[in-house]
């Protein structure tokens, strides 16, 4: 198994991540159309709004109210700009019905943003004390407190395991149970401190952490949704550009742009040549650089990776 990078102190400040990089391979017409499904601060638009001409059109989604005003103040008057609310799974469905088949790119920055973290009361961040919250909308029902609390052990032990990577699983687990209630991130963060000792304890927190956000947010069926959804709505030779933060959302990312599905089969087509909707745009996958990673070290599990949609023949 492929260790998780883990972001221990993920986004106190807010340094968009491969700025340059993921910018200068999204936007590749001035005058396209283009969406950043994963707006936060802003940070990634403001950069697209400077490349783009009069012409040019800019969607935003994000799924967090509370960043949909953040980034229309950080934007301002814009009129090349829209910011809609909603889940980039649903992105067709949330994109006017005049862009279908006519979108030139698509920027996917996964995870949480510095805005989430940095606030206590929405339990992202093991800092800080805050209730067991982590949802990234006010619409989504289950709580990290409420899996917590209500989950069997073994299914919270499936859950660390599976989202966390966490080899620890199954004592944490078995903690957590014995633990209950718990109300709070630092309540979750003594159970933890209590089983894995040494230098593994942070590692493990953020592990814990990570899975429980993955599932209250459903990150990883969304983030399968989007890609699926996204890839409908782009014109010929429009770009799906993604920068994944854990080996969980690459691995999805990688196997959606090499195959034009989520089961990874690619399809043949009579003489046996492979029919791929995608081509590379970034070859592989690209890294921060040093120097990035030098000035915004949560930056350094960012993986960045590119494809532009060739529509198959026939
Ligand atoms: C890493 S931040 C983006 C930061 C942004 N690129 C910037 O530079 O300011 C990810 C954002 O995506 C949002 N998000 C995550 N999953 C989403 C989903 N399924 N639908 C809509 N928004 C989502 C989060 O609410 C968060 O604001």
């Amino acid at each position: 198994m492929s260790e998780v990078a883990v972001d221990t102190n993920r986004f106190f400040e807010h340094f968009p991540v491969m700025l340059q990089e993921s910018v200068e391979t999204l936007v590749h017409k001035s005058d396209g159309v283009y969406i950043d499904a994963t707006l936060g601060g802003a940070g990634h638009t403001i950069e697209i709004i400077k490349r783009l001409s009069a012409d040019g059109v800019l969607f935003g989604i994000d799924q967090d109210r509370e960043a949909i005003q953040a980034a229309k103040e950080a934007v301002g008057i814009e009129p090349r700009f829209h910011a809609i609310q909603g889940n980039f799974g649903y992105i067709d469905q949330l994109l006017p019905l005049d862009y279908h088949g006519k979108v030139d790119g698509i920027l996917f920055d996964l995870g949480v943003s510095t805005h989430q973290i940095k606030e206590p009361e929405r339990g992202f961040s093991f800092q800080e004390e805050g209730p067991l919250d982590m949802r990234m909308s006010a619409d989504l029902t289950i709580t990290a407190k409420s899996i917590l609390n209500e989950w069997r052990e073994e299914d919270l032990k499936q859950l660390f395991f599976s989202y966390g990577e966490e080899k620890l699983s199954k004592i944490i687990a078995r903690e957590v149970v014995a633990q209950r209630p718990l109300e709070t991130t630092q309540e979750l963060r003594n159970v933890i401190q209590d089983v894995v000792k040494g230098p593994q304890t942070v590692k493990s927190i953020a592990r814990i952490f990570q899975a429980l956000r993955i599932e209250v947010n459903q990150e990883l069926e969304r983030l399968k949704m989007g890609l699926s959804a996204g890839a409908n709505v782009l014109a010929p030779k429009g770009r799906l550009v993604a920068i994944s933060y854990h080996s969980l959302e690459d691995r999805i990312v990688k196997q959606f742009f090499k195959s034009g599905n989520h089961e990874g089969v690619i399809e043949k087509d009579f003489y046996g040549n492979a029919l791929k909707p995608f081509e590379e745009v970034i070859r592989g996958v690209q890294l921060p650089s040093e120097d990035e990673i030098s000035r915004n070290s949560p930056s350094r599990s960012a993986k960045l990776r590119a494809v532009s949609y060739q529509p198959l023949e026939g």
